[in-house]
């Protein structure tokens, strides 16, 4: 009896990652949750919007210090995927992002529909 149970919410739980999978791109999913050595992409450009300047002396989102985070949004209009994915390549660099070439791709994917 115990199995069915079992069963029954993995298969639950597959059909619901197949629905979000369909409306997600998986550089979605990258974007929120890999970690650099500050935190997430979201961390910097808040929902693809800027949260405003990065101190690199603090590690910290500020104000009036350090340097303007430019908003991802429209980005896909203004630039090509090639030059978004040379700035996903140099956030890699930069911020210590442990990404895959694939997930590069996938990131750029991602925002230039932002
Ligand atoms: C610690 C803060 C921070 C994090 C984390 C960060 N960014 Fe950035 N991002 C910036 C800053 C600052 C710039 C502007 C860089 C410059 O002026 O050279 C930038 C620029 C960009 C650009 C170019 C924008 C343009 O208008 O050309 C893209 C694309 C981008 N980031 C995507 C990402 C992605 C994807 C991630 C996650 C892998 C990420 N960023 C993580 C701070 C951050």
């Amino acid at each position: 009896m115990k199995n069915i149970f079992l069963f029954l919410a993995l298969f639950i739980l597959l059909l619901t990652n197949l629905c979000f999978a369909k409306d997600d791109l998986p550089g979605k999913q990258i974007f929120y949750t890999s970690k650099g050595k500050f935190g997430s992409c979201n961390y910097c450009h808040a929902n693809g919007t800027s949260a405003g300047r990065f101190d690199p002396a603090t590690g910290e989102i500020s104000e009036d210090e350090g340097r303007k985070i430019p908003s991802l949004k429209g980005i896909g209009k203004k630039k090509d995927l090639e030059q978004i994915q040379r700035s996903v390549e140099s956030m890699r660099k930069m911020f210590g992002f442990k990404l895959t070439n694939e997930q590069v791709k996938q990131l750029t994917d991602y925002v230039s529909t932002l």
